[in-house]
């Protein structure tokens, strides 16, 4: 017998079923709420309410729990590569060797950008902030290509994932590259995904690069830790626009755009500055941590807090070990990792943050990698995306497959009643 939830209206109650995950996460379907009841729910932010039902991610934020597919976040970032980790998200399970050296094979084909599309990225000006540089060149591969992917073709399907793979990679470098003046890059099909990376973000035409498997290897991990977290802000934006049936890269596009908020990706750009600021007045955290807590000032603690992690977030975990690591390899000694340390110490100490669930989420110590590899601060967020998109893909691609609905939420109307159209005096 399955559990049901009573509501009761003016003396009448209705009956509504309760489904179960895969996990024992329990929802009370309201699908026919409104046809039995002319009542709808309100939930702002969307705390309380489930979109979707998922096969891709599961977390669980009181235990601190986050897997892509069943796999533990912990023995994806310590045993496998990100494409190994894009394959298993997009296609539901991980790929054999000759399965992930034909899907890398496959990338390459769809490396090379457009030549026409350079001539888009000269339109913007050198100061344009790489993320809406990003969003804009993402929605332009729709003008090179047009045919929209029929996701129930599983060959054109997967074409459209390496396609997406392989030139967002490109242009979301090239925003860096047009940021900095320099020449952009081509991809070199004789090397791997991340090394790629560096090549294109790096490589000047007038002397050898050779990228430090050291950071190829961090950023590997950085890039599995980001690769999908349900139904965040940015991916329920993706699900929410191929929802219309708006190709893959517009989708994508409006993905980067979500992202790029301080409070949800821009995060790891706001906790750099923010820790910048801290070492440039002296250091002073509890001057911060009281800013932090002063309902009269808007400041938050960048990193700090997430809207389901209530307990911590493994990904904070495992990359706080790897900034430690990365720094002491590199022999960086940088006084922001110092700062971050003692900030991080006295909130977990602090009953303002404590009875709030505040703890550093996947943002706070990211940043602090990224600028010993060298990536620009204005970069952090779409090395966020770079990591992002093969969750964002398939979440996209399952959301298509499940022949979802047009999302289209409800409101409460709160405006004007009828009034006579009589123009002001
Ligand atoms: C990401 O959803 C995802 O999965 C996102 C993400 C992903 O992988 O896709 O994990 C990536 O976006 C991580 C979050 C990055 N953002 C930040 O670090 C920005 C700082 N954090 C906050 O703005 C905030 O914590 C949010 C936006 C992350 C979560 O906000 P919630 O859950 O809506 O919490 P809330 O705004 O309702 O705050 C609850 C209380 C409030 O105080 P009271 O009104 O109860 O007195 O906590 C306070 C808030 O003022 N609070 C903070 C705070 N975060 C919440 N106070 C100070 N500093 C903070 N960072």
């Amino acid at each position: 017998m399955s559990k049901t939830a009573t509501i009761e209206i003016d003396g009448k109650r209705y009956e509504f079923p309760i489904i179960k995950g895969s996990e024992n996460e329990e929802a009370i379907d309201i699908k026919k709420l409104r046809d039995l009841t002319g009542i709808i729910t309100l939930d702002p932010g969307y705390k309380n309410s489930g979109s979707c039902t998922s096969k891709i991610t599961f977390l669980d934020g009181e235990l601190g729990i986050l897997r892509y597919r069943g796999y533990s976040i912990e023995d994806l970032a310590e045993k496998a590569d990100f494409l190994e980790v894009s394959f298993l998200l997009i296609f539901g399970e991980l790929p054999t060797a000759e399965q992930l050296e034909q899907f890398e094979v496959d990338i390459r084909k769809y490396t090379l950008v457009n030549e026409e599309m350079k001539s888009i990225i000269d339109g913007f000006p050198r100061t344009a902030h790489p993320m809406g540089v990003l969003a804009a060149l993402t929605s332009a591969l729709t003008a090179f290509n047009p045919k929209s992917v029929n996701v129930d073709n599983d060959k054109e399907m997967y074409q459209a994932v390496c396609k997406t793979m392989g030139k967002f990679l490109v242009i979301a470098t090239w925003t860096y590259r047009k940021s900095m003046g320099y020449p952009l890059n081509y991809y070199d099909n004789t090397k791997g995904y991340v090394e790629n990376f560096m090549n294109l973000m790096f490589k000047l035409p007038t002397e050898p690069y050779k990228a430090s498997p050291i950071v190829i290897d961090a950023l590997d991990k950085l890039f599995i830790l980001h690769a999908d977290h349900e139904q965040n802000c940015s991916t329920s934006t993706v699900r929410m626009v191929g929802s219309s049936h708006a190709g893959l890269f517009a989708s994508i596009s409006a993905g980067v755009s979500a992202l790029w908020g301080p409070l949800h990706g821009g995060a790891n750009q706001a906790v750099l500055e923010m820790l910048e600021e801290i070492h440039k007045n002296g250091g002073d955290t509890d001057a911060y941590m009281a800013k932090a807590k002063d309902k009269e000032d808007p400041f938050r603690l960048m990193g700090f807090g997430h809207r389901v992690y209530k307990s911590f977030d493994p990904r904070a975990q495992i990359i706080k070990k790897a900034a430690n690591e990365v720094l002491e390899t590199l022999g960086v000694d940088d006084p922001i990792l110092a700062i971050a340390k003692k900030l991080e110490a006295a909130a977990l100490e602090d009953e303002y943050f404590k009875s709030r669930n505040l703890y550093p989420n996947v943002d706070f110590y990211s940043g602090i990698i990224y600028r010993a590899l060298g990536i620009p601060t204005d970069m952090f967020t779409v090395m966020f995306a770079i990591g992002r998109l093969p969750g964002w893909i398939a979440q996209w691609k399952e959301m298509r497959e499940n022949k979802e609905p047009i999302g289209r939420p409800r409101q409460i109307y709160t405006g004007a009643a009828l009034r006579d159209f009589n123009k002001p005096e």
